[in-house]
């Protein structure tokens, strides 16, 4: 547990647009900030972030709240984390190790011990061999250490040192860095290793390459487990981060020794995927870097269609996706190694939009010089340019077949189902969630105390009650907030009630409230009508009672009782 008084200080110290702002872009407009919102498909800035109430707010999908639930969403860790990650942050001096929290913890610690000691083989003198392969690669010693490279040897030391330590063989097979057999081995034997990390550059594989003249796959990879999937991950994503932010440019490689060498030549926006086609995760995961996309596959029809379909899944999230052809070398890593780093940096200097590579693919397959295959590209064309919005792509790539082919553009423009706009896309109106008469009126009580601290008091004197449960204990929240803290701030207040239920309606209210400001002078007469609320709850639950009353003393007792509250409260 960390103590309150700690998160309530990281809170206070960290400011909620510095903090975003190291994850998302942000620009200024008026007393607010104003960011592409990660938490969904975002095309135009919609989260809005306030420097004021140290909250954010997407005005679109409604995701809201202070500094630790944006880390908690984003880096998809718990409240501790969050509160941890945001300390670490601003420098803020934590004593207390949260990640004992972590379900996984011991995996993770595994994997790092695993990982220290193959660099420790490396550094040994039987590790020459490797850093030998390792240099004839052009790998420096400083890039050996960046992206920690080292080495299993054949044997089974790994499994040994692990289980001495007190970890059980079942963790070391649930984590696939052993195997049992009639006695337990090690998975990695024999093999250059290259550790996998998170978002957090946190060891959660291995991937382990053959280096001298072994046989079987070239490479091989921890078996998937609770803490890595292979399609989950884009390899050095952890390490590309900043240089992504700052170039505002990502190329996506397919080999890690790519993305290695692409990093070393000072290409550091460079992540890989692990072999694998590009999934759904993949893409979110880019999509959070809010860069241009570069596509930048291995130079065979392998990675010409890998690309053509990368490229689709990432038009369809949004995604600014453009494309670099290597020709001449296999993959980047060839290419930097064969024709050196300068030409390699001009030929990324090549890039072409995802759009391009797609009518050149087309037209490769077909041959122009038949009517029939001109016809048909032609077409292919029209299709592709029936799904784009961009009209100005539209013209030039119609003039360019009228100028190229000789199609007559009438012909073409008839072809044109979407002779529309650019679609500008409006944020959705923000659902509005229809609120009863007494439920409206209780939130603009709690919105009203949330404002000002002599609401909270003024409630406690001549109220204290809401007949809702969940508003009573919104308000009651508020009420034993300020009896702790001596004040009232909105972004305490959602750390203080993180936990509870009523979060989401707590941030609901502040939004609802923040354009259409209540009357404050009217407290009192909101403190009455829920007066009032109260007493005709009785009166209900009165009446209900003398439903199932059959005697008829009781029922006249009841009857008066009745007559009373409605004369004493005006109803
Ligand atoms: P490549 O065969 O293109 O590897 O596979 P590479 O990066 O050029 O490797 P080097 O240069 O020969 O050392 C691309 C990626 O596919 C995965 C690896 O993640 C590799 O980086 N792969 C490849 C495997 O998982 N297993 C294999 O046997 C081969
Ligand atoms: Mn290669």
């Amino acid at each position: 547990m960390i103590p309150n008084e700690d998160i309530n200080q990281i809170r206070s110290k960290a400011n909620i647009v510095d903090i975003i702002s190291s994850y998302i872009n942000l620009e200024p407009k008026g007393k607010n900030y104003f960011g592409l919102c990660p938490f969904h498909d975002d095309n135009n800035p919609s989260m809005s972030v306030s420097p004021e109430k140290q909250i954010y707010t997407c005005f679109v999908c409604g995701a809201s709240g202070n500094v630790f639930s944006f880390v908690q969403d984003y880096e998809n860790v718990t409240f501790p984390e969050s509160v941890k990650a945001v300390a670490n942050k601003i420098g803020y001096n934590l004593n207390i190790d949260v990640k004992t929290k972590r379900v996984n913890e011991k995996y993770f610690e595994i994997l790092d011990i695993a990982s220290k000691y193959y660099i420790n083989n490396l550094n040994s003198k039987d590790g020459n061999s490797a850093r030998k392969y390792l240099n004839n690669r052009n790998l420096s010693d400083e890039i050996i250490n960046t992206f920690k490279i080292g080495v299993a040897f054949s044997d089974n030391n790994l499994s040994k040192l692990l289980t001495q330590k007190g970890y059980t063989i079942n963790d070391l097979t649930t984590i696939g860095l052993s195997g049992e057999g009639y006695s337990i081995y090690d998975i990695f034997q024999n093999k250059i290793i290259f550790p996998i990390t998170n978002e957090r550059g946190e060891v959660i594989a291995f991937s382990g390459r053959i280096y001298n003249n072994e046989e079987g796959n070239k490479y091989v990879n921890s078996k998937e487990s609770i803490i890595f999937k292979k399609g989950n991950v884009l390899y050095n994503y952890d390490k590309a981060k900043s240089e992504v932010n700052k170039k505002k440019e990502v190329y996506v490689v397919e080999g890690f020794l790519d993305a290695i060498k692409m990093h070393s030549i000072g290409v550091k926006n460079v992540v890989a995927t692990m072999g694998t086609a590009l999934t759904k995760e993949h893409t979110s995961l880019l999509k959070k870097l809010n860069a241009k996309i570069i596509l930048l596959f291995d130079n065979d029809d392998a990675g010409e269609k890998s690309t053509l379909s990368a490229g689709e899944e990432m038009l369809k999230a949004n995604l600014d996706v453009h494309v670099v052809r290597l020709s001449g070398e296999k993959d980047p890593d060839d290419y930097i190694v064969n024709k050196g780093e300068v030409k390699f940096k001009d030929a990324l200097k090549e890039t072409i939009s995802f759009f391009d590579f797609k009518i050149n693919y087309l037209r490769k397959s077909k041959d122009l010089n038949q009517s029939k295959d001109l016809a048909n590209y032609i077409n292919t064309v029209i299709d592709e340019l029936n799904k784009t919005d961009d009209e100005i792509l539209r013209d030039v790539t119609i003039n360019n077949l009228v100028e190229e082919f000789g199609v007559d553009k009438e012909l073409i423009l008839s072809k044109l189902t979407k002779n529309v706009k650019p679609i500008v896309i409006k944020p959705k109106p923000k659902k509005k969630v229809r609120l009863s008469a007494n439920k409206k009126l209780s939130e603009t009580v709690i919105y009203i105390m949330m404002q000002d601290v002599k609401y909270i008091t003024r409630y406690e004197k001549d109220l204290g009650y809401i007949p809702d449960k969940v508003y009573n204990q919104i308000a009651s929240d508020i009420v034993a907030f300020y009896k702790i803290n001596k004040e009232f701030n909105i972004a305490d207040f959602i750390s203080f009630i993180s936990e509870s239920d009523s979060l989401d309606i707590v941030l609901r209210i502040i939004n609802d409230n923040e354009n259409t400001e209540p009357i404050y002078e009217e407290f009192d007469d909101y403190l009455n009508m829920i007066h009032k609320w109260i007493k005709s709850e009785q009166i209900n639950n009165l009446k209900n009672s003398l439903k199932l009353e059959t005697d008829a003393n009781k029922r006249l007792e009841i009857n008066d009782l009745i007559i009373k509250i409605k004369r004493e409260s005006d109803l």
